[in-house]
């Protein structure tokens, strides 16, 4: 039987980060669960929304024709779901030939049917979630996003929602696992009940959209363009109507009510389910390029791996609700769950094993608590998973993994084997089996979680068919083969040092950061800039007037004292002389290229009236002024004349 789902399709005017990672990562782990559970075939869709105004924006700002400005960031999402390793089936771009067809086709469906009509709309709209606040008065902020809405008067084609409201209604009634979670679906049972507007569906205010076949230049409404891409990526392949469309809290309403709605009114099959997720939160708010607060995945996956952040996503966070990112969490977690869990259990099992055994799996039964632990553990984790209840699934799996370990503890194997007794090598082969068992059972289930070190697990356990060929059946207890050879144990998940591990996701973030920023055709940050290795020189920063200059207060200043930072490879800690009652503290990133001593009595030049900042718990009364070299070293701003402490720089 197949599967299909789905997730969003991506804004191209904000590269990928971790928020819009969070969605892609849940679909892959889905994907391989169903693949498991034995669907046949599982096909997953994500794609990028390339029209609408903030688009058409975007790509004004960079400079860019707003096809090339989408097909850059359209291969930007591409090459992180890559790297990512997240099996993407199809990837469906909006500004693709073949999409605009199947979406004139739906409006010409609807059109037959009599569901659309022109009209004239007055009323508020919110440019940043390209939507009608019907119920806002002018000057009111938009309710979903609290960004201001504008005044707009447009004469278009609507769709008569209004209409089918009593079908939505029925629709919630029948199939009450339509929008998921429950709380969810409430609130959209609630929504359409107090009363649904029409929906304008064309604009001419616009260029950079699909054009729809009526008189004038009208093109279509980004949504009723967007929401059918999940059609037009699978045509022809008889996977319509999706089982699942995984999307975020926020764009709920539109996959729940009007993408339904559409499909009524053109008299197509409606997908199965939506499951909306809730937000992954930085500092507080959601993680989102225009707060300011991303994290880029591929400085944690370089750094950690992808596994580590999966497990970190889902055991951290209940999926549906928002939850709260940090690198302090994750490596906590990581150390905690994987280094001294999953990975410990792995270790010692595997090396006793190659030990006592010789390195090959002993026959036995296995203890039958561990076993009962094992088929109970199953259940509940499958049944949460089915669910999308990530992290009850992963609870369970963790508390078998603490019934392993405290087994192997009171077995006290290493006991065990310095008795040549028939009776205790007996109770040796079945601890080791029990344990080697209990492994092969965690291991399976986690793949999908965790496809990459499980993947690596399972080879160290001796199987030579791969990982992602096992299927529900075989997590029954009992089915590792007595004297299977294993392979060579080696650790999965190295332990995390958490500060300078931060210290160099922070380093790559600024790098990743610049680099996207000029696919963005933006001028990245200069602090990006300086961080940036290998580019032969970094774009020039917008251009500024005198004024704009003469507001940074550069300073000549002497050295006093330089010390390092305490658990950070790159940091010093300097007192610098400007001529004021007292020295100013000035924490810079040059400990890779300066020794403290040598800089003791040297002239620099700081910014001086710069806001202060904390860095690592000391506070950084200015910034010392350096040139960046390939690989981002520094080189301090220097002068061949004597100048006195104090002197401005102008
Ligand atoms: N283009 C529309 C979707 C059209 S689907 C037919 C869109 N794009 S988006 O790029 O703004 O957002 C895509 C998805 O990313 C949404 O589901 C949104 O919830 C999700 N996320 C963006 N930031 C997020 C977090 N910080 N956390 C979790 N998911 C978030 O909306």
């Amino acid at each position: 039987m197949k599967y299909y789902l789905t997730t969003p399709i991506y804004y191209v005017n904000a590269a990928p980060h971790l928020g819009t990672a969070y969605c892609t990562f849940t679909a892959d782990l889905i994907k391989r669960f169903k693949i498991m559970q034995g669907f046949d075939p599982v096909v997953l869709t994500t794609g990028s929304d390339e029209h609408s105004r903030n688009v058409e924006k975007a790509a004004a700002a960079a400079g860019k024709a707003p096809e090339e400005y989408a097909r850059v960031i359209a291969e930007e999402f591409q090459r992180q779901w890559k790297q990512l390793d997240i099996g993407i089936d199809h990837f469906i771009r909006t500004s693709d030939p073949r999409h605009q067809a199947v979406v004139r086709d739906l409006f010409l469906r609807c059109q037959r049917n009599g569901y659309i009509e022109k009209g004239s709309y007055t009323g508020q709209y919110c440019p940043n979630d390209e939507a009608y606040v019907n119920d806002a008065q002018p000057g009111d902020p938009c309710p979903d996003c609290g960004r201001p809405t504008e005044t707009v008067t447009e004469d278009n084609y609507f769709f008569k929602l209004s209409t089918l409201q009593d079908r939505l209604l029925e629709l919630y009634e029948k199939q009450p696992d339509f929008v998921q979670p429950d709380y969810r679906r409430n609130e959209i049972v609630s929504f359409v009940k107090q009363g649904l507007h029409d929906l304008s569906i064309t604009r001419t205010n616009l260029k950079w959209g699909i054009p729809a076949p009526v008189e004038g230049n009208h093109v279509f409404y980004v949504w009723f363009d967007a929401l059918i891409s999940y059609m037009t990526a699978v045509e022809g392949e008889g996977l319509w109507p999706a089982d699942l469309h995984l999307i975020g809290k926020d764009i709920l309403r539109f996959h729940a009510v009007y993408w339904p709605a559409f499909l009524m009114a053109a008299e197509l099959p409606l997908p199965k389910k939506v499951f909306a997720h809730g937000w992954i939160l930085n500092d507080g708010v959601k993680m989102s390029k225009s707060r300011g607060n991303i994290v880029r995945p591929g400085p944690l996956v370089d750094l950690i791996g992808a596994d580590g952040l999966r497990y970190f996503l889902w055991r951290e966070m209940t999926f549906g609700q928002d939850g709260t990112f940090s690198y302090d969490a994750l490596i906590q977690r990581y150390n905690a769950d994987l280094a001294n869990g999953l990975g410990n259990l792995a270790s010692r099992t595997l090396s006793m094993i190659q030990q006592y055994r010789n390195g090959a799996v002993p026959g036995a039964d296995g203890a039958g608590h561990v076993a009962e632990a094992s088929t109970h553990m199953c259940a509940t984790a499958l049944e949460a998973f089915e669910q999308l209840n990530f992290s009850r699934g992963l609870e369970a799996i963790w508390a078998f993994i603490s019934v392993l370990d405290r087994f192997i503890v009171e077995r006290a194997p290493w006991k065990l084997n310095k008795i040549p007794d028939q009776a205790e090598q007996t109770m040796l082969d079945e601890t080791l089996y029990t344990a080697a068992e209990g492994l092969r059972v965690v291991t399976a289930l986690l793949y999908p979680v965790m496809p990459g070190a499980t993947d690596n697990i399972w080879k160290q356990l001796g199987f030579l068919t791969p990982i992602s060929a096992v299927r529900l059946p075989e997590l029954h207890w009992g089915k590792l083969a007595a004297g299977q050879k294993i392979g060579q144990p080696s650790p999965v998940f190295p332990r995390l040092e958490a500060a300078p591990l931060i210290e160099k996701l922070e380093d790559l973030e600024v790098i990743e950061k610049a680099r996207q920023a000029v696919l963005m055709g933006k001028t990245p940050e200069p602090e990006a800039a300086a961080a940036e290795s290998g580019t032969p020189i970094a774009a020039i920063a917008p251009e500024i007037v005198i004024d704009d200059f003469v507001k940074v207060d550069l300073r000549v200043g002497k050295v006093l004292s330089a010390e390092k930072v305490k658990g950070a490879d790159k940091l010093l800690h300097l007192k610098v002389d400007i001529g004021e009652p007292q020295p100013r503290g000035i924490v810079a990133g040059i400990a890779a290229a300066y020794q403290p001593d040598a800089l003791v009595g040297r002239k620099v030049v700081i910014v001086a009236n710069l806001a202060p900042r904390k860095l690592r718990g000391l506070t950084s009364e200015g910034m010392i002024v350096a040139a960046s070299l390939e690989g981002g070293s520094p080189v301090l701003a220097s002068f061949l004349e004597d100048v006195p402490i104090g002197a401005r720089l102008k």
